[in-house]
């Protein structure tokens, strides 16, 4: 069997997903067209032109501004349906989907809009190709812990949908610890915490998420490798880490797939995952990730099972629901 049937037969889960990064020119102009905004580009194809980073600030600048294409339930609704169509293709079998709601909110759309489109999505996904699914909302550093207070009281109301909250946007000066009492108010109120650290930001980052935000997952996590007390760590407590190989080529934080550091994390114990983050932006959504990265690093067909196995065992689901895909 080639390396792409392989690896498309895998049971695997994706758990760092942003929805909005999921947003395919295609899609974005057709939205707009309907929606009446306007975008920064004239076409699709000079949207993809615009997609060259220097690192995570230049992508968010843009990936916010395509964002503004998105107004109503039916657009996420759409957007989240492109979604699960490609992730059904890759051979997902659970996704776990980051999204941001105060992007939307602070545009004048009603946070509820954005989860009815969303979980609508969900809905259609299991019911057409099995896919089972859950919502993680991720809150936005750059603003400020109030500002996520505030967004957290709108998700109130609608808590029995949305499983975790999340922290992204741009990391460097914006550490886990701006965020302790938001954090430990959501774990009280239940919800699973993961965070993005160690993308860009130093290897301290990620303590803090652990320590300070008590976080079960960690985004990227890949500068960890700076820090060998950390690494060791992470290993023993298998704290598993939602890599994204392609977005960090994208966005520098390896100059190439070769340099990355994936293999020397998984040859450390560490409980890795592979992920596609932002596919419409990085060229490629999971499997492709799972594909070039093999290629790369040269990875065995074992160390590929354990990639996708530990995507299951990292899935914010129970005993039951994993059992099927194990
Ligand atoms: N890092 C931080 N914030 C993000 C990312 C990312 O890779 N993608 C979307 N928001
Ligand atoms: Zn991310």
């Amino acid at each position: 069997m080639d390396l792409e049937q392989y690896l498309r037969a895998l049971p695997k889960t994706e758990l760092h997903l942003h929805i909005e990064g999921t947003l395919e020119p295609e899609l974005m102009f057709a939205l707009a067209a309907r929606n009446r905004v306007a975008l920064p580009w004239r076409s699709v194809e000079e949207t993809r032109a615009a997609y060259a980073f220097d690192d995570l600030q230049s992508f968010l600048d843009l990936y916010y501004a395509g964002a503004a294409a998105l107004l109503h339930e039916q657009d996420f609704f759409d957007l989240a349906m492109a979604y699960f169509v490609r992730a059904h293709a890759d051979g997902v079998v659970h996704a776990e989907l980051f999204f941001d709601p105060q992007t939307h909110t602070a545009r004048g759309v009603a946070f509820a809009t954005v989860l009815d489109g969303l979980e609508r999505a969900c809905r259609e996904a299991h019911a057409r190709y099995g896919i089972s699914s859950r919502l993680i909302l991720c809150f936005l550093r750059h603003l400020s812990e109030e500002d996520g207070f505030a967004t957290l009281e709108q998700a109130l109301p609608h808590l029995a949908r949305i499983h975790g909250v999340g922290l992204d946007s741009s990391e460097r000066g914006h550490p886990p610890s701006k965020f302790v009492r938001l954090f430990a108010r959501c774990r009280e109120l239940g919800l699973h915490c993961v965070a993005h650290a160690g993308e860009e930001g130093p290897p301290a980052y990620i303590v803090e998420a652990l320590d300070l935000l008590k976080v079960e997952r960690i985004d990227h996590g890949v500068r960890a490798a700076e820090d060998p007390a950390l690494l060791e760590r992470l290993a023993r407590e298998q704290v598993p880490l939602t890599v994204c190989p392609l977005s960090n080529v994208k966005l520098r934080v390896f100059p190439a797939l070769q340099q990355h550091n994936l293999k020397i994390l998984l040859d450390a114990g560490l409980k890795v995952t592979i992920n596609s983050d932002d596919p419409a932006y990085f060229g490629g959504y999971v499997l492709e990730n799972y594909r070039q990265t093999a290629e790369a690093l040269q990875l065995s067909r074992a160390e590929l099972r354990r990639l996708a196995r530990n995507s299951l065992e990292a899935a914010f689901v129970g005993d039951a629901e994993r059992a099927p895909w194990l």
